[in-house]
């Protein structure tokens, strides 16, 4: 099978490549959806990943994102990240990674123009319209920081449930999955839209990268049924 996908891989001429958690999962990242060690299945989604809970409760909404934002800064990215960073270096304007993961280990691996779907765990950005006030001095320093004038709070720069994606980049996307010859999909569930939607986009063949079942191994040419930092060298290595 992974002969036969980096057959498909060597005649592409346009990859596209769309992670989930589990491609950080072999760098110590929990993913969310783990019946015991996710994310959901500790905390509750909608009390800590939407704008009602964050305006009902700002400072747990914002100690929790500070934990993970934490917790990611201590970790490394694996040999999966690192991997395609070096495939895309080799193969100039071959590869367009798409992401759902807010940790930044791709970036941190040394891909560059990488379409993160779902934002980034280590920036933030103001909770309502900034005004004037809001960029002429430093926020308060506090949890969340927020501005001295107008009270208007900073927030995780991360895309929270019921919230649009960011438009340009799911363009981007899109394109990328109409335009590609073969698409691998590592470490998601594909349960979330429209991320997982760009998978049943894909204009080449889809291979899959999961060592479980996944909503999307219908829409796959391939399953490859295996880790991330260990398959993905095996498949894009030279
Ligand atoms: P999930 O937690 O739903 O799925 C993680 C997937 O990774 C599962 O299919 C696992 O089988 C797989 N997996 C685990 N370890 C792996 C490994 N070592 N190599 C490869 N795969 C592995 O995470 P996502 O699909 O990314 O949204 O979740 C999608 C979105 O839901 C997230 O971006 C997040 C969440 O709510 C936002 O934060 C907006």
């Amino acid at each position: 099978m992974i002969e036969q996908a980096r057959g498909w891989l060597g005649a592409a001429r346009r990859v596209a490549v769309l992670t989930g958690a589990g491609m950080s999962a072999e760098s110590g990242v929990p993913t969310f959806r783990d019946a015991q060690t996710g994310l959901w299945a500790q905390f509750d989604p909608q009390q800590l990943a939407t704008e009602e809970a964050f305006r009902a409760n700002p400072t747990m909404v914002w100690d929790w994102y500070a934990m993970r934002r934490e917790m990611v800064a201590k970790v490394e990215p694996n040999a999966g990240h690192r991997v395609l960073a070096t495939f895309a270096k080799r193969h100039p304007q071959r590869l367009t990674l798409i992401t759902q993961n807010v940790d930044g280990l791709h970036q941190r691996a040394g891909s560059v123009g990488v379409l993160a779907l779902h934002g980034n765990i280590s920036e933030d950005k103001w909770l309502d319209e900034p005004k004037a006030c809001c960029n002429a001095s430093q926020p308060a320093a506090a949890r969340p920081p927020y501005c001295k004038v107008c009270g208007n709070l900073r927030r995780p720069a991360v895309v929270w449930f019921g919230e649009m994606l960011p438009l340009e980049t799911l363009a981007a996307a899109e394109a990328a999955a109409q335009e590609c010859d073969l698409m691998l999909v590592v470490g998601t569930s594909g349960v979330v839209y429209p991320a997982a939607g760009l998978a049943r986009m894909a204009a080449g063949k889809v291979v899959i990268v999961n060592p479980e079942p996944t909503e999307l191994d219908d829409a796959a040419d391939a399953v490859l049924r295996g880790k991330a930092a260990q398959l993905l060298p095996q498949l894009l290595e030279d």
